[in-house]
């Protein structure tokens, strides 16, 4: 069973230092890499890498940039069939500070070529999504056509994940649509209207979410873990622990995104699901990038050894 994910790719221009800079300041930074990014782009490289079939939907520009996404797709077994060159679009690109003592970051992201995807591209991978298990996407792209896919997948009898980055408004008519939403904390927060920081405020979360018709809520608390409820069962999963520092965690929740999209594919439970996906996204900390951070199969299970 195969995974179809509909999102952007962009370059990532990564700026390492000893903080992010804050607005109107200059810092002297310490490293700069150039790398593939892109939300959509990064959970399908990680899906692929973690061993599941895995068609990637997108636009990109006939230019170096784009030659980066290809390039790591081959090595990643991404099938890009579904990822069209436009002529008319340069491909995007985020610039992203990350903080090296702690490997935090921020990011700003223009999506270029991928900002002109259309709801035409999506019925053109019809047969794509349709043949797959799981259909995974976020809210990078332009929105009428992330909501008009999410729509279509489900109609075509295929599951679900709304990974809700970054945060935007969603039409209440698409909440019945998505069997998994996975906002982060910040994410979470933004729907709600307040914070959602605890076990507690993550309980307040789930219930909204299943109140608008959400199947399954899975709220991603860094490592504090992950919130799980439906309507039947509801857990906190702790993270996973690390066997070394944390040093970049860009991508991190794409990496569990990417994870939970393959494990759910393989009909595990959800507490297995998200176990697995806590452990790719607790790899991915310890390297530096986003696409370039996804573990494959045989490290993830060297890892459990
Ligand atoms: O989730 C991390 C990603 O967000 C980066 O790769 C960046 O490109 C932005 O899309």
């Amino acid at each position: 069973m195969s995974i179809s994910v509909l999102g952007i790719y962009v370059a990532d221009l990564v700026f390492f230092g000893k903080k992010i800079p804050v607005e109107g300041e200059t810092i002297l930074g310490n490293n700069f890499v150039i790398g593939p990014g892109g939300k959509g782009s990064n959970q399908a490289v990680a899906a692929a890498k973690a061993g599941v079939k895995t068609y990637f939907i997108s636009k990109i520009g006939d230019d170096q940039f784009g030659q980066m996404a290809t390039k790591i797709y081959d090595e990643a077994k991404v099938d890009y069939s579904n990822v069209i060159v436009s002529k008319e679009h340069s491909t995007g690109a985020a610039a992203i500070m990350v903080n090296e003592q702690s490997g935090a970051n921020a990011i700003n992201v223009f999506p270029g070529a991928a900002g002109a995807i259309t709801n035409s591209d999506i019925d053109k991978a019809e047969e794509t999504i349709k043949n797959s298990k799981i259909f995974l996407t976020q809210l990078e792209a332009p929105k009428d056509t992330v909501m008009y896919a999410i729509k279509k997948a489900k109609d075509l009898g295929v599951d679900t994940i709304l990974n809700p980055a970054p945060a935007a408004d969603i039409d209440k008519s698409v909440f019945p649509f998505i069997d998994y939403f996975t906002p982060n904390e910040t994410e979470a927060s933004f729907y709600l209207n307040k914070p959602v920081k605890n076990e507690d405020d993550c309980k307040v979360a789930g219930n909204f979410f299943l109140e608008k018709g959400v199947k399954n809520i899975l709220i991603t608390l860094g490592e504090k873990g992950c919130y799980f409820k439906n309507s039947n069962e509801e857990f906190l999963m702790p993270a996973s622990k690390l066997n070394k520092p944390v040093v970049d965690t860009t991508g991190a929740g794409d990496a569990f995104n990417g994870a939970l999209s393959v494990a759910l594919s393989q009909n595990k439970t959800y507490k297995q699901s998200i176990e697995f996906a806590n452990l790719v996204a607790g790899i991915s900390v310890t390297r530096e990038g986003a696409a370039n951070s996804m573990p494959t199969k045989k490290e993830i299970e060297e890892s459990i050894k």
